[in-house]
């Protein structure tokens, strides 16, 4: 249990959870919130016995991953796993209500350039590590096969093009032995989930660490859903 994984987006929800029960697990563990001063994190790095570093990185902003790469490095001398968690979720309309485009590049920006962006950062740290995975958490509804209900086009455009994206990384680092995953969490309690939602933060969490730990190379530039079950584009 020796792995050094990083988690983008590890201020709250699913990323902050990663981060703790990793930690519980023993790894090592590099945080990269949006901003600094998130206390949660803060308490449970000053409680980790210096096995949480927190790097603030906007997955947004090319800047920002770049310079958030550069401080990596100095911390650590390698990244075993890399969990592209951090998403936005905006609340846009129709078609016939009009799209509004600055939301939906958002959406793309940090849904689907950011996890990009952060592997080319961080591939000198990637191309060090044993385990080689990179893990992106994108949704179901990313799925065109599964899209029943329509809506919601920010969010499904960004997490379609991010899936994409993810069978493009399986191609292009497949051969370098990189397990690259497409994760859908299920619908968890977070704030992007809300308290309706059907599954509870720790167990949610705990199937999607299952899911990168048992992930072989059969599973590169596959999409995932809950209990590991594969899921249609
Ligand atoms: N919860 C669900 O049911 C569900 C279902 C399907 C997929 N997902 C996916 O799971 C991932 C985590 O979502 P969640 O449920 O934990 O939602 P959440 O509670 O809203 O947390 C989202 C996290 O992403 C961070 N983030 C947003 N923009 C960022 C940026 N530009 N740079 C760095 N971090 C940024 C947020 O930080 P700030 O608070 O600082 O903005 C926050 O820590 C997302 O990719 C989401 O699409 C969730």
């Amino acid at each position: 249990m020796d792995s050094i994984v990083l988690v983008t987006g590890a201020a709250r929800g699913l990323g902050l959870e990663m981060c703790r029960q990793l930690l519980a697990e023993g790894r090592m563990v590099v945080a990269a919130p949006r901003k600094a001063g998130e206390p949660e994190l803060e308490r449970l790095s000053e409680e980790s016995g210096g096995r949480l570093h927190i790097v603030p990185m906007d997955v947004g902003d090319e800047d920002s991953i770049r310079s958030a790469a550069g401080r990596i490095a100095g911390l650590v001398d390698r990244i075993d796993i890399l969990i592209n968690n951090a998403g936005v979720y905006p609340k846009i309309g129709t078609v016939s209500s009009g799209i509004d485009s600055a939301e939906m590049i958002r959406a793309f920006r940090i849904n689907t350039l950011g996890p990009m962006h952060v592997v080319t950062a961080l591939l000198p740290l990637l191309r060090k590590g044993k385990d080689r995975k990179l893990a992106q958490i994108t949704s179901k509804m990313g799925s065109i096969d599964d899209n029943t209900s329509g809506g919601s086009y920010a969010y499904r455009v960004s997490k379609a093009a991010l899936n994409m994206a993810v069978k493009n990384l399986a191609h292009e680092f497949g051969p370098e032995g990189f397990i690259a995953l497409t994760i859908h969490p299920g619908w968890v309690q977070t704030r992007m989930g809300t308290d309706a939602a059907p599954l509870d933060l720790g167990p949610g969490v705990a199937d999607i660490l299952k899911t990168i730990e048992e992930a072989t190379e059969s599973d590169n530039g596959t999409f995932i859903g809950p209990g590991q079950e594969r899921l249609p584009w």
